[in-house]
């Protein structure tokens, strides 16, 4: 069965002010979709086409013959935008219970949380994410390049901001920086982060 897109949890424009509806309609519908498309013809009747998208991320991740790494990216791609999309919300959110007190004791505060993701975030050179993960049993911020997500690394994540151009430029032009300060004050779900890392305890229990 071919891989589905994961329907978006809220309208095109629920993120306005901070995302408009027409940097959604574009990174969903266009390049969210057009990953998924690329993925479904690239592995169409081969043994990939039966695989989990994290088995197929995990299992191109170090391969680098041209083929492989087409596939890997557009995996990787298909996976980080499912994430991406339920790692935002335009619910206020508080941050509580014991995420809040693991983001206290590994960033000194949500202050802390938000100054080091948006660096972060802001640092990465070129395409790529910024994370919030969970690596050696610690919370902690990191970026990769390109579609890259840190599982290939055993690490588990929590978070993830898009910062490729396509995500924030027809609202923020240049000014990554902004756009990664408005994701950190208004459209991160937290429930999700919590939901997320009670996942990986029980996992680990
Ligand atoms: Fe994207």
């Amino acid at each position: 069965m071919a891989f589905e897109l994961m329907p978006l949890p809220y309208e095109l424009d629920a993120l306005e002010p901070h995302i408009s509806a027409r940097t959604m309609d574009f990174h969903y519908n266009k390049h969210y979709a057009g990953y998924v498309k690329n993925l479904n013809e690239l592995v169409a009747n081969t043994a990939l086409a039966k695989a989990s998208l994290e088995d197929i991320v995990r299992s191109t991740a170090e391969d680098s013959r041209p083929a492989q790494v087409k596939i890997f990216n557009n995996a990787a791609q298909a996976w980080n935008h499912a994430f991406l999309w339920s790692c935002m919300t335009p619910k206020p959110m508080q941050l509580k219970g014991s995420l809040k007190k693991r983001i206290e004791g590994s960033f000194g505060g949500l202050d802390g949380f938000k100054k080091s993701f948006v660096s972060t975030a802001t640092q990465q050179f070129g395409s790529g994410y910024a994370w919030l993960v969970l690596a050696d049993g610690g919370l902690k911020i990191r970026s990769t390049s390109n579609a890259k997500p840190p599982f290939v690394e055993d690490q588990t994540v929590l978070l993830a901001c898009d910062v490729w151009e396509h995500a924030y430029y027809l609202d923020y032009q240049n000014r990554r920086k902004d756009f990664a300060t408005a994701f950190v004050e208004h459209l991160i779900d937290w429930e999700f982060v919590a939901e997320r890392l009670s996942q990986k305890h029980e996992a680990a229990a």
